[in-house]
């Protein structure tokens, strides 16, 4: 761990820039739009002031790479050419392995099994398409044999579990194989792991074990190690060139991305037929920020395309389309026009997602305006979801080129459209989980009841008052706390807790120290039991999910205690700040629509609330998703 150097081994994923002593890059865990990533040169670790995530180089590779601990040192140790001197497993160790790790030994031994049995009908029927040895062999390629049992028997003959196989999906529920005659795809993880599989069938092959109507493709069920929402087929092949392209191809199938990955188009993933996640498009973001649809020409690969456009679209993506002509899929279309071709193709046919959008919806529909208006609503709310004003305004630009209103109209429209999504204040922060779905919003974490958080700088204020903070400039504790929260104070939910405060401002101004003791021997009760008792509490160890709880809420008037009231000051405005907004919002949407000057101004309150309140929360490191 001394020799691994944290900057060297993210380098190799991410690209870092210089801030001063410190590295910085969009977090890979989380989605951002500045950079809260942080990377220490100096104490060898990694820090995301958004999300919380950080350590080591060893945690690094876990989090990013999904390895174990042991991986991840494996992965250092060849980096770095440090031996690692490893025993065999034995049987008990093997035994007492993680649930996860033995699962993924057992994948190995169903690929290892399925690649044994392609000779015959499976390499007949992949080599008919067009598949190499080298391709079949690096897609790890193989066959289910038209048998009951087969790979259920070798299993378990071999010392696996029943129940292992059937917590794979390997083996149905009544002990049968759940892959027959059919030509396997194993699907892997990003770091190249199988995780599941997915077996086509064969047309005319003679079957004794499948329904004649069985789907053409069965997929793995989910189990421990296979979440369907978070897995792309292809991502372990493809991330290099993604990197290395700075763009990711997104077709639908898997027998598209084999084809394009022969043809030496190594930048794609394919969604497999599920709907985009936005797990998904995260795992691309990952490696690019450029997206690249490449769907079926019929209406359902529309259809798709449409629905990803909008999720790629709210987490930041540029995305492109390249609609293929009916009835081609990337594969067949390849197989038809050659790579040059294609690649030519794919250049000049790329469509930005407004144009794309409307040569869909505003085709055949130039004399009826009620379809044309429909048509026209659908592109605005794809634009609605750009985060950038400036991207935005340039697309309502080209929108209205296109459908030929003019642009203050679509602005207005847009306007409109952003409003009706989920309310930004959850935007921003991040915390909706399926964007463009009204998900039901996180509040902001605070890491203390917000009651809590006045509590808290009430006891700063009387606990170290007096105490000088910057000796430079002579101020105290009192002054810098009161300067910095008289402006929030109205916003107080606690009325002790501003009756307090606004009263040692006047003791401020008297030049007469704050401290505990004033208001314990104050003439209004309440506040005086108020008063003993919280600075009763507050010397009591506290609030687990308060950072470094233990270290800074007894403070000594050290740099701890400065931090202390840093951090509490920035949380009363952070709340403060929220309230601004959903005031402002509720202004918003008592503004007749028509009124677009009043609208405008708004929003525009609006954006830089939202701005500030997103910089407020990143610099706590309270952002969390
Ligand atoms: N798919 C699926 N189950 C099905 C049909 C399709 O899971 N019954 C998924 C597969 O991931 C498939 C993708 O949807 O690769 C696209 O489907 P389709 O276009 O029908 O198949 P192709 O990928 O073109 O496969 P092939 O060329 O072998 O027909
Ligand atoms: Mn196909």
């Amino acid at each position: 761990m001394e020799t691994a150097r944290i900057e060297e081994v993210i380098s190799d994923f991410l690209t870092l820039r210089r801030a001063g002593a410190n590295l910085t890059t969009l977090c890979p865990f989380h989605h951002e739009k500045t950079p809260s990533f942080s990377v220490s040169p100096v104490r060898n670790t990694f820090k995301c002031f958004g999300c919380g995530k950080g350590g080591n180089a060893a945690k690094f590779l876990m989090e990013h790479e999904g390895y174990s601990f042991p991986e991840a040192l494996r992965w250092l140790a060849k980096k770095y050419n440090i031996e690692i001197l490893e025993t065999k497993p034995t049987p008990e160790q093997l035994a007492a392995h993680q649930e996860e790790e033995s699962l993924f030994i057992l994948n190995d031994f169903a690929l290892k099994f399925f690649q044994n049995q392609l000779p015959g009908a499976g390499l007949d029927y992949l080599k008919n398409r067009g598949f190499t040895d080298a391709t079949i062999q690096e897609f790890g390629l193989g066959f289910a044999p038209d048998s009951w049992d087969a790979l259920t028997k070798a299993a378990t003959q071999a010392g696996f579990k029943l129940e292992q196989l059937q917590k794979l999906g390997l083996t149905t529920s009544s002990g049968k194989d759940f892959f027959r005659n059919r030509v396997i795809f194993p699907i892997h993880n990003l770091s190249g792991k199988v995780i599941a599989f997915a077996g086509r069938s064969i047309p005319n092959l003679p079957n004794s074990t499948n329904l004649t109507n069985s789907p053409k493709y069965l997929n793995s069920p989910e189990s421990p190690i296979y979440h369907k929402s978070q897995t792309l087929y292809g991502i372990h092949h493809a991330r290099k060139s993604i990197r290395q392209q700075d763009e990711c191809i997104l077709v639908e199938g898997y027998t598209d991305l084999i084809a394009l990955h022969q043809a030496g188009i190594e930048n794609v993933v394919a969604s497999a037929g599920t709907a985009l996640t936005t797990e998904q498009l995260l795992l691309i973001r990952r490696f690019t920020p450029n997206l690249h649809i490449l769907y079926d020409g019929d209406l359902a690969g529309i259809a798709a395309a449409m629905r990803g456009l909008d999720l790629a679209l709210e987490l930041d993506l540029n995305v492109k389309v390249t609609p293929l002509p009916h009835p081609d899929d990337p594969d067949s279309f390849l197989r038809r026009l050659g790579i040059a071709a294609f690649t030519e193709y794919l250049a000049t046919s790329a469509k930005d997602f407004i144009t794309f959008k409307a040569s869909i919806l505003l085709t055949d529909v130039a004399n009826d305006p009620v379809k044309k208006a429909t048509a026209v609503h659908s592109i605005v709310d794809s634009i609605a979801r750009v985060a950038d004003p400036i991207k935005r305004s340039f697309f309502i630009k080209e929108c209205a080129s296109f459908t030929g209103l003019s642009e203050a109209i679509l602005t207005a429209e847009t306007n409109k459209a952003v409003l009706a999504l989920p309310l930004p204040s959850a935007t921003f922060l991040g915390v909706r989980d399926k964007p463009g779905v009204n998900s039901p919003l996180e509040p902001v974490p605070t890491g203390r009841e917000v009651g809590g958080v006045e509590n808290h700088l009430v006891y700063l204020l009387l606990e170290h008052g007096a105490d000088i903070l910057d000796p430079k400039e002579n101020i105290t504790v009192a002054e810098h706390i009161l300067a910095h929260t008289y402006e929030v104070l109205e916003h107080f939910e606690d009325p002790r807790c501003q009756r307090i405060c606004r009263e040692s401002i006047e003791l401020v101004l008297a030049k007469k120290t704050v401290n505990a003791g004033h208001f314990i021997a104050h003439e209004d009760l309440d506040l005086s039991s108020f008063v003993s008792s919280l600075m009763h509490k507050e010397d009591a160890p506290v609030a687990p999910n308060w950072e470094q709880a233990s270290s800074s809420t007894k403070t000594d008037g050290g740099p701890s205690c400065t931090e202390d009231i840093t951090k509490t000051i920035l949380q009363l405005r952070l709340k403060a700040l929220s309230q601004l907004c959903e005031q402002n919002l509720m202004r918003i949407r008592n503004t007749p629509p028509d009124d677009e000057q009043a609208l405008a101004r708004l929003l525009k309150v609006h954006e830089k609330l939202i701005t500030a309140r997103r910089e407020l929360a990143e610099s706590l490191g309270l952002v969390r998703f």
